[in-house]
């Protein structure tokens, strides 16, 4: 048998020709910092040092390491911190941190080479960008990193001196910080969906008996729903648990199926043409999935087309007469268009994931999930079973983005397998599985009329938009342009058209993305038209004081000013700037809890809640800490299991805002405690610092649950819901009835603007620069919240150039099922980003912060394709836009 070095030690490698090195690392040496994610040798995410230089584990056959010496993330630091560790702690150079110990690995093998070569000169941007490129963060922390392999190389690490703003970090940079799929219990097994291979069929027959008779093949299980169909591709039909992955493929290829194919309808031009398949019958309509945050109103179904959804308009048949009126009369200023807007998928590094086990009656579920307290409940209500049976653990959580917010199948299966095989089962979606079926934001075509009236105010403005949801429904993104741009007239109209794909899901800002890339343009053609400044239509247009002032901070820009003055362009390379605007919900849940403890004289906090990169664990020991005066690192924060205190989930942007108010009363009520207690006992010698009186004060425990937020106080913040009217009224009760949401007074806002150069030839737009202010209130945790919007508007810029999940219009199979076909940013893709926090505008809320997530995601592909519509004098309709399409663009307007 032959062997390897493992980080200095001696271990023995298998017999298997298929083996690869990421199995002999993660399962049989427990090495679990080292992650799998596209097993394709794209993202880095798995690379480890052969014999000292970076390899990806996940394509090296295992065997071609006898003899070899390996060091994972385990062995790099594990007596003494490197550099770039500390380097990557100081600077936030992470969010989730799945990606980290892959960027660490070869970002430690660059540093050591670079300081023998250069020694403490800094690499440049570029240079870093070339040594990382093959490493992908789908947090977009690519600011931190660049700033923290710089910072390493160049020997500001070299000594111990350092302060991290993120309490975890350093459980994230040595690999041991334990994510959902690392977790291994005695015994485990695992588990493996059988999907369906068609977009359309009755399930007659299903025979698990094959499966069910292999060797060491524990459990099989239908997932059939009672009408036994299934509406798309990838659908699960059923899944077994056995010993090993390799058993559970045969076993599932074992089962027999025996099927009657029916005629299906992909996408959204083929599913709402008159006579199109029916994907949902009037007795099925429930069984659709959902792609926003709230539970959806009701709506009319017209075959595969549900809506209007919300009636949030305002004198809609004023719209229609007076944009007729226009149209008929050549109104130069009136903006007419269509805009399409592609399918962006969340690609969370760590795929969704469940491992279940049951100890008697009691149920514990490891799950990747964005809503530890939320997914407890729903399995208490579905398995019959007490709060106090089931407790749903996420320590760490290596992405969401709103993908991981619902109680999935990979959860309720695991838990059937784990059941009946009588021992614990992990479900783990494959790179393929997570691409396919995990969700997506739904692409959408957007039509707009816009109309300034003769005096320069915004008469009307109309917005119908249809929702390529999938097998899923209650989308909602014209409603959403009822946040901005007070008008005349507005006629806001949302359609959900329902295929036999995928359903989509939740998705950074649901409908805020699509809804500001056409609005967002078409107020720039509208600045264009009324040849004013487009900063400047806004400021008139958008009288919301919050926004008053990140308007005021975008004219002040260098960018924006010399922009104005540039001469008109010819050549091949041509720069342009542009402008957008975001707006989110602010959004809390009811009934957050945080408990706060005096425990050994150290302080505790505890939420139900998880930190799924955005950092709830620091906010909550930032705000902690800052009122005893002690740093955040002195708090122990308790997050990440369901039997704690009732928490928030983490989508809408709602954990900050739910999570601070109570921790604020908790610290309140913890003080009065412990201020009577000193009375009684006085601390010797001492004038009373907190520290001291913590140190000497007796175990206690208080708890606080979310107030209602104060009166807004500030001029011209006022409930969006209440500006809506009645409709707006009951959108919002219904919202807290039966999702829990509340919508706060006042709007989460952004600017962006952003400079691009358009290479005319190839269609290529290199992005120079990018400067976003967010007004978000106060900022909880800066680096992190810097780290956040920087990342948000990363994903931003994948959804504008480069992302689209694309399926086989005749099949409905996806055809970007790798992180190859998939793009994502990469760092040498991402320009220096400027964050800019106005921090006013939240008084109302205790703390006076609100979440960032949502917001700073929804103008970049506006501001982008508006910079693109100031270089070339093109305005892109499409998203992505790919080098082909502005090409086409180009070649169209030179035509004409
Ligand atoms: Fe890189 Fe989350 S921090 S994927």
């Amino acid at each position: 048998m032959s062997t390897m070095t493992i980080n200095g030690r001696t271990a023995s490698l298998p017999d298997d020709p298929d083996a690869l090195l990421i199995d002999v690392v993660r399962d049989a040496q427990g090495l679990t910092g080292t992650k799998l994610v596209c097993g394709a040798g794209v993202c880095g995410a798995c690379t480890v040092l052969v014999d000292g230089e970076p390899v990806v584990s996940c394509l090296m056959p295992a065997r071609h390491a006898a003899d070899k010496s390996i060091t994972t993330i385990e062995g790099i630091g594990a007596e003494k911190l490197h550099p770039v560790q500390k380097a990557f702690m100081a600077h936030d150079a992470l969010q989730c941190g799945f990606c980290t110990p892959g960027f660490i690995v070869e970002a430690v093998a660059f540093c050591d080479r670079w300081r023998a070569t250069k020694g403490t000169a800094a690499p440049s941007r570029e240079e870093i960008g070339a040594a990382l490129s093959g490493h992908l963060c789908r947090c977009g922390a690519y600011d931190g990193i660049f700033r923290a392999v710089a910072a390493a190389c160049s020997g500001q690490f070299d000594g111990d001196n350092f302060a991290s703003p993120r309490v975890e970090a350093r459980a994230k940079v040595t690999g041991s910080a334990k994510y959902t799929v690392d977790i291994h219990h005695d015994g485990q097994l695992e588990g493996v969906i059988l999907r369906s291979q068609w977009a359309h069929a009755r399930i007659a027959e299903i025979d698990l008996a094959p499966a069910r008779a292999m060797a060491d093949v524990g459990a099989a299980i239908s997932l059939l729903g009672d009408d036994r169909m299934v509406r798309f591709v990838g659908q699960p039909i059923a899944a077994v648990a056995a010993k090993d992955r390799k058993t559970a493929l045969a076993a599932i290829a074992a089962i027999t199926i025996k099927s009657e194919r029916l005629p299906s309808v992909i996408g959204l031009d083929a599913a709402r043409k008159p006579g199109a398949p029916v994907v949902f019958d009037k007795a099925n309509r429930k069984k659709a999935g959902n792609v926003s945050e709230g539970a959806g109103g009701p709506a009319a179904w017209n075959g595969n087309v549900r809506g209007p959804s919300a009636a949030f308009s305002q004198k809609p048949k004023k719209v229609r007469s007076w944009v007729s009126e226009a149209r008929a009369a050549n109104n130069p200023l009136l903006v007419e268009e269509i805009f399409r807007t592609g399918t962006q998928s969340h690609a969370c590094l760590e795929p969704h994931a469940t491992v279940a086990r049951f100890d008697g009656d009691a149920l514990t579920v490891h799950a990747s999930t964005q809503n530890v307290f939320h997914v407890m409940e729903l399995l208490a209500k579905r398995y019959k079973l007490a709060h106090d049976k089931i407790r749903v653990i996420a320590d760490h959580v290596g992405g969401g983005f709103g993908s991981k917010g619902a109680l999935g199948i990979e959860t309720t299966a695991a838990i059937d397998l784990a059941r009946e095989a009588k021992a614990p089962v992990r479900i783990a979606y494959d790179r393929h599985e997570e691409l396919a079926v995990s969700g997506y934001r739904p692409a959408a075509e957007i039509k707009i009329a816009l109309l300034p009236s003769a005096q320069g105010g915004l008469k009307a403005l109309s917005l119908t938009a249809h929702a390529d949801t999938g097998a899923a429904t209650n989308s909602t993104l014209a409603a959403l342009a009822r946040l901005i741009y007070p008008a005349e007239a507005k006629e806001l109209v949302d359609f959900d058209v329902i295929s036999n794909l995928p359903p989509g899901a939740p998705f950074r800002g649901p409908g805020g993305p699509p809804m500001a890339f056409a609005l967002e343009q078409a107020i720039d053609e509208a600045a264009i038209r009324m040849k004013v400044d487009p900063i400047d239509l806004r400021k008139r247009w958008d009288p919301y004081p919050n926004r008053q002032r990140l308007y005021d901070w975008a004219a002040s820009l260098d960018v924006w000013r010399n922009a104005k003055s540039a001469a008109p362009q010819s050549s091949r390379y041509r720069r342009g700037v542009g402008v957008a605007t975001g707006y989110w919900l602010y959004l809390w849940q009811p009934g957050s809890k945080v408990d706060l403890a005096v425990v050994g004289g150290r302080l505790v906090a505890s939420c139900a809640t998880q930190d799924i990169g955005q950092g709830s664990r620091t906010v909550i020991a930032n705000t902690v800490a800052r009122e005893f005066g002690l740093e955040p690192h002195e708090i122990e924060v308790r997050i990440g299991a369901s039997d704690l205190p009732e928490g928030p989930g983490a989508g809408g942007s709602r954990s900050t805002a739910s999570m601070i108010p109570p921790a604020l009363l908790a610290v309140q009520k913890l003080k009065a405690a412990i201020e009577q207690n000193a009375k009684r006992k006085p601390v010797k010698g001492s004038n009373a610092p907190w520290r001291e009186l913590l140190a000497a004060s007796p175990d206690l425990r208080v708890s606080a649950v979310r107030p209602e937020d104060d009166k807004p106080t500030s001029p011209g913040v006022r409930s969006p819901l209440k500006e809506a009217g009645f409709m707006g009224v009951i959108f919002g009760w219904m919202l807290r009835r039966f999702s829990n949401l509340a919508v706060g007074a006042g709007v989460p806002s952004s600017v962006q603007v952003i400079e691009v150069e358009v290479d005319t030839w190839l269609g290529h737009v290199r992005v120079l620069n990018i400067h976003t202010g967010i007004a978000v209130g106060k900022i909880a945790a800066p680096a992190l919240a810097h780290s956040q919007a920087a990342g948000s508007v990363i994903q931003g810029l994948g959804y504008a150039l480069y992302e689209a999940r694309e399926t086989d219009p005749r099949t409905g199979d996806i055809l970007t099922a790798g992180m190859e076909d998939y793009r994502i940013p990469g760092i040498a893709d991402i320009p220096e980003i400027d964050v800019h926090f106005d921090e006013g505008g939240f008084d109302h809320v205790l703390g006076g912060s609100v979440g960032i997530g949502e917001v700073a995601t929804v103008p970049t592909s506006p501001a982008l394709a508006n910079a693109i519509r100031n270089a070339t004098g093109i305005r892109l309709t499409e998203i992505p836009i790919r080098p082909d399409r502005l090409i086409a663009a180009l070649k169209g307007r030179t035509a004409a």
